[in-house]
């Protein structure tokens, strides 16, 4: 009892030291990792397959740049980056989007001079969000930019790349969401009449809604608050007063994607949180994750190059949040097993000849998964391991296996007799059971 109370005191002093992961930001565990491995292949074949080049982007930048391209008074910059001064005085951010990086690297190397670019890239980034389910301070995202591209047939492309994604991952409960902001000036002469709209019904305004009709009155009709939807309902819409260009573009995008057989809803709410896009923008929702059901997103931003100081370039891209593609392909299919196929039991003076055995099998199938047993025991302990491995054979390499060149083979979870073979049939015979 007296040890017990002591043992539990130990525990309780020695959990309150521990040190725990920052809110928001997830180890990713084993039994996860193969969905998340599974996605990320699946997600770099596609895009090769069109022809997209992987860019590695560094993960601190300056803070300047994300300022000037998602745009000072939208929420990511406002309030989520993590932002800090180094030891040199640099003001510096963990990146909380990849494009804005994609685009400085662009220009630095001179990506897009007389080029169209079709780049990819991955990794961690960073928005000081309050974390809930499927929102994260730490998350990961697979981004996708085109640049050079003007026309609404990159746009398309594009988009059908992503409904391949989802069919090679067996998704279905996702739905396409389609608009376009125009150009700049259009928008502008849109952004005035949604002033006026909203400055008349003013009390009616949360607070969010009220800050945001003086920095950035569009992202009022983001507002998911029930209590403004009819609000903005009413509000003018952003489609009736499109530039006859965009227009134009967006009619040529909507009639490509109809006649590729993709569905689309056209959402003239749709405006994004970054400042930085024209014309089409697109998102794919799904109703099965809750509140955070943006799997995808994207859209054309063909201002950015030049205002960040590069050549006038047209550019279009997405980014996918492998957090929620993880989730809800897990809802879909399940976890993935990549759990050992079999377990190689070795007796314990025959270290050397199981070591030997193992790296045969290894060479001769490289995809087995086969775990070989470490750290000795009985045989009986090893067959525990064994089991708990998952594994769905257990071979055994023990004296009189030695001595006669074989190996006994055990099914664990078939109810099959147990049965000899030799040492030189036996990558045959494993080959014979994929
Ligand atoms: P975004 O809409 O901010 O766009 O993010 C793209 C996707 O990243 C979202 O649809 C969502 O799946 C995921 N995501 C965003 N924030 C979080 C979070 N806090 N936790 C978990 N997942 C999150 C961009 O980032 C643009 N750079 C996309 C783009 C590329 N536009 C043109 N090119």
């Amino acid at each position: 009892m007296l040890r017990d109370i002591l043992y539990n005191l130990h525990e309780e002093t020695t959990l309150s030291k521990l040190i725990q992961a920052v809110r928001g930001m997830n180890d990713i565990l084993p039994i996860q990792t193969p969905l998340w491995q599974h996605i990320e292949t699946t997600v770099h074949e596609v895009l090769t397959s069109y022809g997209y080049q992987e860019i590695r982007m560094p993960l601190l930048e300056k803070t300047e740049l994300f300022s000037r391209s998602i745009g000072e008074v939208t929420d990511i910059v406002e309030k989520e980056m993590y932002t800090f001064t180094d030891r040199n005085g640099e003001n510096l951010s963990l990146r909380p989007e990849g494009t804005a990086s994609c685009v400085r690297a662009g220009i630095e190397h001179g990506l897009f001079y007389n080029q169209i670019q079709r780049l990819w890239y991955q990794g961690a980034m960073f928005r000081h969000e309050r974390p809930q389910k499927g929102r994260y301070r730490q998350f990961h995202q697979i981004g996708a930019e085109v640049y050079g591209l003007a026309g609404p047939d990159i746009d398309a492309e594009m988009i059908l790349l992503t409904a391949r994604l989802w069919q090679k991952l067996g998704l279905t409960d996702l739905e396409l969401q389609v608009n376009s902001l125009g150009s700049a000036e259009a928008r502008q002469v849109y952004r005035e009449q949604l002033v006026t709209y909203f400055s008349q019904q003013q009390s009616q305004l949360d607070e969010d809604s009220q800050r945001r009709l003086q920095t950035n009155p569009l992202r009022i009709l983001d507002s998911k608050n029930p209590a403004m939807q009819e609000l903005i309902e009413k509000a003018p819409n952003l489609l009736e007063s499109l530039d006859n260009e965009s227009q134009t573009h967006f009619d040529q995008l909507l009639a490509l994607l109809k006649q590729a057989g993709i569905a689309y809803r056209v959402n003239p709410r749709l405006v994004r949180g970054l400042d930085y896009y024209n014309r089409t923008v697109f998102e794919w929702v799904t109703q099965s994750l809750g509140a955070q059901g943006a799997v995808c997103a994207g859209g054309r931003y063909d201002r950015l190059v030049e205002q960040m100081g590069g050549r006038s370039t047209p550019a279009v891209g997405f980014a996918l949040g492998m957090e929620r593609l993880v989730a809800l392909f897990e809802q879909t299919t399940g976890l993935l097993d990549h759990s050992p196929e079999v377990y190689l039991i070795i007796a314990e003076n025959a270290v050397s000849q199981g070591l030997c055995l193992a790296e045969m099998l290894h060479t001769a199938l490289p995809k087995l998964r086969l775990m070989s047993h470490c750290g000795g025991g009985s045989l009986k302990t090893q067959f525990k391991k064994a089991d708990k491995s998952g594994a769905k054979l257990a071979l055994i390499l023990g004296e009189d296996e030695i001595a006669t060149h074989q190996v006994t083979l055990k099914h664990l979870r078939q109810d099959l007799p147990q049965q000899k073979i030799a040492q030189t049939e036996l990558a045959d015979y494993l080959r014979s059971l994929s």
